[in-house]
């Protein structure tokens, strides 16, 4: 079987880290080799990248972009694509999409832009699925914990924004969209359906 590469989306506080698991447990129980990964900050020097993006106080939003697919060249070479080639699956809690949000839509800076700086940081490796974990603000609140970095201290309206701007890239683009309220099992369970046609081709 050839590796595939299936990516993680979602606001704040949408529990897609908690699914990156449930999903890597799922996929191992069935003999596969399981990567899971995230971005920004999966490589050593990713998380140098992550502790000046995260941390510290304002950056820019094109400095912004460029540290995230600084981050994201580094994790394709040095994680993904070698994962890939030798046949495992890599799972990766965000990915490109976090970009197209974040900084193209959210950050103003235009999602074709912001996607031709990522597809050059990637070197044109595209995902094998992409799942955008979909919560109501209310419930994104309450599981935004403490230790809050800089993007989660950011107020009621920027996290609006995310969650329209992942549903609307999602629709024009063909990411998944999968209803993130319910119980983690229910989740995790629909999470897994969507993932299980890629063992067949
Ligand atoms: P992360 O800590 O993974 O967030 P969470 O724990 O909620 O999943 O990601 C850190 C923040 O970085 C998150 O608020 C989203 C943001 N981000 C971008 O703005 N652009 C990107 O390209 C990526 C990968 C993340």
């Amino acid at each position: 079987m050839t590796g595939r590469f299936i990516v993680l989306e979602g606001g704040d506080g949408s529990g897609k880290s908690t699914l990156a698991k449930h999903l890597a447990t799922r996929l191992r129980a069935r003999g596969i080799e399981v990567i899971e990964t995230f971005e920004p900050g999966g490589t050593t020097l990713g998380s140098e990248i992550r502790g000046l993006l995260l941390d510290g106080s304002a950056v820019a939003p094109t400095t912004e972009t460029l540290l995230m697919a600084a981050d994201r060249a580094q994790h394709i070479s040095e994680i993904v694509r070698p994962a890939i080639d030798r046949g495992a699956w890599v799972v990766s809690d965000r990915h490109v999409p976090s970009s197209l949000v974040y900084q193209g839509v959210v950050r103003g800076l235009g999602v074709e832009e912001v996607e031709r700086i990522s597809t050059w940081a990637t070197g044109g490796l595209r995902p094998d699925l992409v799942v955008v974990i979909d919560v109501t603000d209310e419930v994104a609140e309450q599981r935004r914990s403490a230790g809050e970095d800089r993007m989660e201290r950011e107020g009621a309206e920027f996290h609006a924004r995310v969650r329209a701007a992942y549903r609307e890239l999602a629709a024009a683009r063909g990411w998944c969209v999968l209803d993130g309220d319910a119980s983690v099992e229910m989740v995790a369970t629909g999470l897994f359906a969507l993932v299980e046609p890629l063992m067949e081709s």
